[in-house]
């Protein structure tokens, strides 16, 4: 009897830890039609490991770093931490080159100390969300080893290998490769292997079992660790169609059309749920998901039992900053992809990562005057878009990109490949570097700006990459004290965010369409309305709703001292939340 009164105690604090945070908060509000879940809830924050923060003086950032800034990281709000890959790993591309899944890279430390960095963020209700880079490992992998040791070789089946003897294998593109060809000639077994970025990244053969079961049991030793799901890294490309056609002219013009969602990529996706996801309750994220909202709902549509979220490329593929694009274009993209989103699937929403520049560099207006202000507008738009927000490390401090003169201070394989390609050809550097400073990924991946001391506190050693000089500025310690910084409008937006079902679940509408400066939009639920309006733009700008806003409140505003929208125009930047009782 005590048996069965054990386990009905258990089943029922089953139920009850498993029932959605936010809807426990707000137990008043009932969110009608809303499939609740955790992981369309939580705030994401982004950490580059590497330049995080760094324990031991050798420059480099690293988990017990990660560790003494736990309590910062609550002090943010935010409900879960997606962290790059930190396996072992050769560090060609950043840890993207994976040379033991099962072991932490030593730049970052041990297993004890991810263990207890788990064990810290589960403490403070954060979840650990890992990167998952299984498209490809590291040529330095023993898998690797063994395949390209002979053509009889076991594992010569985990990668893709094409015969000399059948001449040159037709041409396929690699995005980091000195050359551009993903074809890389092998001379221990007279073969060429596939390599989608860069030569030392091999891409795994996915058509074989086996490696399909390896990775299985791989991602479970972690999950079985307690982590709270996976990105997957470059999966769209992990099918490749093996009958190798030529590709098409013109193919270039839509990479991912050719070379991502192979034609077996939704069957791995599916056996992997049937194998791994099914068994825990996670977040898995579609890092880039085809090239359509149609192709990204393929990846997350609930009844496929694929993954739960699509992080789709088309709103930060678009050229090198906002304004050279358009904001009406722009609202376009959201606004396409929510319709295709409105009744199931669901999206990520962010405007920045490690592969991508400074948000505030690119959609925003990072010069001295405009900052902090336009900072803090962007990140209004990712708290209350409809998705689940993903906020890139140092963004709620407005860091901005780092235009680096030299290509010597370069660290990143791509900038630095493409930089030997155009060199090779004798094309146009000075306007390569040019390009670079909006451009190049290293521009969001400078260290962490924690204080006014020496590499802005970051490591007491030579840093990795050169800390961005504005750190004297630019730096928690300064913005905390400050109740108007970007770090203090960061806080309470994510607070705002997490207390309201209305900016989680609530329906989108576009306002003011082809409005070229102000993004406006409506988000609604269960009779409760709230309206977004944002200028993306450096003057006062006016907008034309068709709302009366007499009746309404302001819930938050990037400039102080405001009381009231009394007329249709926005300051420079400005971003304004308001809620209709
Ligand atoms: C993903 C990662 C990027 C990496 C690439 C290859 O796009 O975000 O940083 O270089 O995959 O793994």
């Amino acid at each position: 009897m005590k048996h069965i009164i054990n386990l009905c105690l258990f089943f029922a604090l089953m139920l009850f830890s498993s029932e959605s945070t936010l809807a426990q908060n707000k137990k008043t509000t009932i969110i009608k039609n809303a499939d609740t879940k955790w992981w369309k809830e939580a705030v994401v924050y982004q950490i580059y490991p590497r330049s995080f923060k760094d324990s031991d003086g050798d420059g480099v950032g690293d988990l017990k770093g990660i560790i003494s800034k736990l309590d910062y990281l609550k002090s943010l709000g935010i409900d879960a931490i997606w962290l790059n890959p930190i396996y072992t790993s050769p560090n060609d591309d950043n840890g993207y080159d994976v040379s033991n899944y099962r072991q932490i890279m030593k730049d970052f430390g041990a297993m004890e100390d991810f263990d207890l960095l788990l064990k810290g963020m589960h403490e403070r209700g954060i979840k650990l969300i890992m990167d998952l880079v299984v498209n490809h490992s590291s040529d330095e992998h023993e898998w690797f080893k063994q395949s390209r040791s002979s053509r009889n070789n076991p594992y010569r089946n985990y990668y893709h290998w094409w015969p000399a003897e059948k001449g040159k294998p037709p041409y396929r593109w690699s995005c980091f490769d000195v050359n551009s060809d993903a074809w890389k000639y092998d001379a221990q077994t007279d073969s060429y292997y596939l390599h989608y970025f860069s030569q030392k990244q091999p891409d795994l053969n996915w058509e074989n079992p086996k490696v399909r079961e390896e990775i299985y049991d791989m991602m479970k030793f972690w999950l079985d660790k307690g982590i709270d799901g996976f990105r997957m890294d470059a999966f769209q490309f992990a099918s490749k169609d093996t009958t190798w056609p030529e590709l098409p002219k013109g193919y270039e013009k839509n990479v991912i059309k050719y070379y991502g969602v192979g034609p077996h990529l939704h069957d791995y996706l599916q056996e992997m749920n049937r194998e791994v996801f099914s068994k825990y309750d996670i977040m898995t994220v579609a890092e880039g998901a085809g090239s359509s909202p149609e192709d990204a709902m393929q990846f997350v549509d609930p009844d496929r039992k694929e993954l739960n979220i699509a992080y789709h490329f088309e709103s930060v593929d678009i050229g090198k900053h906002l304004k050279d694009f358009g904001l009406v274009k722009y609202k376009d993209i959201f606004s396409r992809y929510d319709n295709a989103f409105k009744d199931k699937g669901w999206l990520s929403i962010f405007l920045a990562n490690h592969d991508q520049p400074r948000m505030v560099s690119k959609f925003g207006n990072d010069t001295p005057k405009f900052r902090a202000i336009s900072s803090k507008m962007l990140s209004t738009f990712v708290m209350t878009m409809r998705g689940t927000p993903f906020y890139y490390n140092g963004d709620e401090l407005g860091m901005v990109n780092i235009r680096f003169d030299n290509i010597s201070d370069y660290n990143d394989v791509q900038t630095k490949n493409k930089y030997l390609e155009l060199k090779n050809k004798g094309g146009d550097l000075k306007a390569y570097i040019e390009e670079q400073k909006q451009t190049s990924r290293d521009n969001s991946r400078t260290p962490f700006q924690w204080d006014t001391t020496q590499n802005s506190g970051f490591t007491s050693g030579t840093p990795w990459l050169k800390v961005n000089p504005d750190y004297k500025t630019v730096n928690v310690i300064a913005q905390e004290k400050d109740p108007n910084s970007v770090l203090n409008y960061f806080r309470r937006l994510v607070q705002i965010r997490k207390n309201e079902p209305t900016l989680v679940y609530g329906n989108y509408t576009l306002l003011d369409k082809e409005n070229p400066d102000v993004f406006a939009y409506s988000r609604e639920l269960n009779g409760k309305k709230m309206l977004v309006l944002l200028n993306f733009s450096a003057k006062m700008a006016s907008f034309n709703l068709g709302i009366a806003l007499n009746k309404s409140t302001i819930v938050l505003d990037n400039y102080p001292n405001t009381s009231k929208i009394t007329n249709s125009t926005l300051r420079p930047y400005e971003a304004v939340i308001l809620e209709f009782k």
